[in-house]
């Protein structure tokens, strides 16, 4: 190592030691914000960018559209000045630390889509200079930050591991999920080259209170596809074994709580109506891409992939069984409401949300659909399922819900009135994917579990 190199390097620790450093975050959405409120309240100067106006406006009146980053906390921020967003990304000159939280979608073709990601990293290489630390966070195939990020930034001549620091750290976050916050879960971390390894565990070391180093980039990139896949595997699993008890006239969710009593050597998964969210839909089949490279199969993906997959359908079947023998009703003249829309409980993300699929196959068959979610008051624009934009949900009362054949939960809100919707077993046909009628003590001659 040259003096410049060795200064190079030993600048930016230094400047994070000592919350001196200046930290860029990309992307302001269910990763980015919370990070970017994190690293603000470890000290730092932060700067949020985004391609959306109409969100860094909102951020930098402390307004949040995120629950993990409150309004109050964020409004904290700004006033102390600890915390700015901008669509102006001639600003990456001015951050030590750039971390790259953008979107990583799939393609039409099931393919990995990283035109987000390569969209920002040459935006980032515009104003890349010597010292400046680049993180990727959004979750990829093993290979990505080696492969396409650092050949991007390295195009204006500078050089990872010599000028500037490369690095990968999956973002874990959970949203909905009131006993984890950005802070408090341990963040793997991986940089190119032991200068960029110490730089990316001095950051993620003043954030978060437990870093992880792994030993390389695509280590890391790894860890976050075998949490995500190991998610889809076991869900899948769950969904093959409730259809099989439920032919053999056994209740799953009795036989997984039963089975998680054992202290070692078993994890609880749920069956549900399908995969949902951002993440466990989708990036398993970033691995899947990457390894037809090296002629290896994925079949454990491919498989969990189908089962999920096949959910909805076997929700349908259920539901047209249950209206035909309780009510003598014909799916495709029934009204049927669907409660729950977003993805999970608790949480208002609709993105790659399994009830978007009921509601389409349900109308495919004639049947009269609507919906009620107390934390998706109306339907928002979303790419793949359009035609429900703007379609309102329905409130949730005695008479209301006498007014439809059946009632399928989708997705377990704590905030739904179960037992209004069981009633005295004399009102519509219940379906329950989610067992949130069991968990409560509530039974009847309606309720039927699928
Ligand atoms: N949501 C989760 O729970 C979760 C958990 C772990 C990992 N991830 C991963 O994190 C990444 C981001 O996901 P998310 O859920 O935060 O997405 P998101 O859709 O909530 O947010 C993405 C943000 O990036 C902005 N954006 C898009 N293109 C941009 C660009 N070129 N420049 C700047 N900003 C841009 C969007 O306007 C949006 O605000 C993905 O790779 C995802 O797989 C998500």
């Amino acid at each position: 190592m040259s003096v410049v190199e060795r200064s190079v390097a030993e600048t930016l620790p230094t400047l994070l030691q000592a919350r001196r450093a200046t930290v860029g975050i990309i992307g302001l959405g269910y990763v980015g914000l919370p990070l970017a409120a994190a690293a603000a309240r470890a000290g730092f100067s932060t700067i949020g960018f985004d391609i959306d106006p109409q969100r860094t406006e909102r951020l930098n009146r402390g307004d949040s559209y995120i629950d993990a980053a409150p309004s109050e906390e964020l409004a904290r921020l700004v006033a102390e000045r600890r915390f700015r967003a901008t669509d102006d990304f001639a600003q990456l000159g001015d951050c030590d630390v750039v971390a790259i939280c953008v979107p990583t979608p799939l393609t039409r073709q099931r393919e990995p889509d990283l035109s987000y990601v390569e969209a920002t990293v040459r935006t980032v290489a515009l104003t890349l200079r010597p010292g400046q630390l680049v993180v990727l966070e959004s979750t990829t195939y093993p290979g990505t930050t080696r492969e396409v990020v650092k050949p991007l930034l390295e195009a204006g001549g500078l050089k990872s591991g010599r000028d500037f620091f490369l690095g990968f750290s999956p973002e874990r976050e959970d949203p909905g999920n009131a006993d984890f916050a950005t802070r408090s879960i341990p963040k793997v971390v991986a940089g190119e080259g032991p200068a960029a390894a110490r730089a990316v565990e001095a950051f993620y070391g003043a954030v978060v209170e437990r870093v992880v180093p792994v030993s390389t980039l695509d280590t890391a990139e790894a860890v976050k596809i075998t949490e995500n896949v190991f998610r889809a595997v076991n869900i899948a699993l769950v969904n093959e074994l409730k259809m099989v008890f439920d032919a053999m006239g056994i209740d799953v969710w009795e036989v997984i709580d039963a089975a998680k009593t054992k202290p070692f050597g078993f994890m609880p998964f749920y069956p549900g109506p399908g995969l949902g969210g951002h993440c466990i839909p989708i990036d398993p089949f970033y691995l899947t891409w990457k390894s037809r490279e090296f002629d290896m199969p994925t079949r454990f993906i491919e498989l969990a992939g189908e089962i999920n997959l096949s959910m909805p359908r076997y929700v349908i079947a259920r539901l047209e069984a249950a209206l035909d023998a309780q009510a003598g009703k014909a799916l495709g003249q029934a009204r049927v409401l669907v409660v729950g829309l977003s993805y999970k409980k608790n949480v208002a993300d609709v993105r790659e949300s399994p009830t978007f699929k009921l509601m389409e196959l349900l109308e495919k068959r004639g049947a009269a659909v609507a919906f009620h979610d107390p934390h998706v008051p109306v339907i928002p624009p979303t790419r793949e399922h359009a035609a429900f934009t703007g379609r309102g949900s329905t409130p949730l009362t005695r008479e209301t819900i006498l007014g439809f054949d059946a009632v399928l939960v989708s997705t377990d809100h704590d905030d739904v009135d179960y037992a209004l919707i069981a009633g005295n077993g004399d009102g519509p046909v219940v379906v329950d994917t989610r067992n949130a009628f069991g968990r409560r003590g509530l039974a009847g001659p309606n309720i039927v579990k699928a």
